[in-house]
């Protein structure tokens, strides 16, 4: 059984649509599909290389999780853990480290970007070593697959180049080789001003939020100002756009002939999606809730599957610490 294996870093305040659309949902149907051993995490150590405020990051981790329980993750079947639950991750990325030749971090994207636009005393050790921590995530659960964006790439190829020094260095398979498994980008979900949606723009859709505060976040949708008796073109309203990612084929072509019609407005339309979203997240936006408000259940299904990844990672640490002598 192919064991697959992501993490999702914490360091926004809570998934918003394009996170759920575009990551979360399509990871926990990967976790469906049959033969697949899935392992997701919060990612949230990582995330201290951006957040250094323990509150907001509880807050976070706490708000990440509980969007994966609301949309159904398996947390019997799967194994769902945070990263900080299991102090072999740190053990692990110590020896990792001292096989890591510096160019490679050097070269890695993460580091790069940011070391072109700021001097080196301005940047922290984590984010030069971020990759070898994701290493770590990958290896201490002999993990075969990897889900993960384009941005990711590089960092698994260094993965790679890490796990082959290791087992070249003993002369045995001391950790499995993951492969990626490239999301080619099939769904963008634009954001409130038509670009993709995303934290770092705030132009984001957040369905976790009351009727009110997520009727108003849709009314902050960008239209143009055809008058309402007028004919539009549906395919360049953001509204009807992400109404198509959720809506029924039916529902669609519905909507696209009232706005082919006229006297239909922009603001009937965002009713519309509003309406779609109330109906079709309701138990997910329940789960959530409860969630939320008991925190103390998230941390129940997390502290289950921190026990069982920490047994297989004990035994990771088991097979190199006799290499090392430690
Ligand atoms: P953000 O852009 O809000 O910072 P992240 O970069 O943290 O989001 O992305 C987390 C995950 O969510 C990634 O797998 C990414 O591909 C997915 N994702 C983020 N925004 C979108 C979007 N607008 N459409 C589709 N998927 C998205
Ligand atoms: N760096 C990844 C991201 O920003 C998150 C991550 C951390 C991860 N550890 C991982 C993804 C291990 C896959 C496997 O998206």
């Amino acid at each position: 059984m192919a064991r697959i294996l992501t993490g999702i870093q914490s360091t926004g305040k809570k998934p918003h649509l394009g996170n759920l659309l575009g990551a979360i949902q399509p990871a926990i149907e990967l976790s469906l599909e049959s033969g697949h051993e899935a392992f997701f995490f919060i990612a949230n150590l990582h995330s201290i290389t951006a957040i250094k405020n323990g509150a907001e990051l509880k807050e976070n981790t706490l708000a990440a999780a509980a969007a994966w329980l609301a949309f159904g993750l398996n947390t019997e079947k799967n194994t769902f853990y945070r990263q900080s639950d299991i102090p072999e991750v740190c053990e692990l990325m110590w020896y990792l480290n001292c096989f890591t030749p510096i160019p490679m971090l050097e070269n890695a994207h993460s580091y790069k970007d940011k070391s072109e636009n700021l001097s080196k005393d301005k940047i922290n050790t984590g984010l030069f070593t971020y990759p070898v921590l994701m290493a770590a995530d990958i290896l201490l659960y002999d993990a075969e697959i990897i889900p993960v964006g384009k941005d990711q790439k590089q960092h698994l190829e260094i993965t790679r180049d890490i796990a082959n020094a290791v087992n070249h260095k003993f002369g045995k398979e001391i950790f499995v080789l993951p492969t990626a498994k490239i999301k080619e980008e099939v769904m963008t979900v634009p954001g409130t001003d038509g670009r993709k949606m995303s934290k770092s723009y705030n132009n984001y859709i957040d369905i976790f939020q009351s009727d009110k505060d997520l009727k108003k976040n849709i009314n902050q949708i960008i239209t143009d100002s055809t008058p309402l008796e007028d004919s539009k073109d549906a395919d360049s309203c953001t509204v009807f756009k992400i109404y198509s990612l959720l809506a029924t084929q039916t529902q669609t072509a519905e909507l696209k002939a009232k706005y082919k019609a006229g006297n239909y407005g922009f603001g009937h339309a965002k009713s519309e999606l509003l309406a779609l979203i109330i109906d079709k997240y309701s138990a997910e936006r329940a789960k959530y809730e409860e969630f939320i408000k008991n925190p103390e259940l998230i941390e129940l299904e997390l502290k289950k599957g921190a026990e069982k990844a920490r047994k297989i990672a004990s035994q990771t640490l088991a097979r190199i610490r006799v290499e090392l002598g430690v």
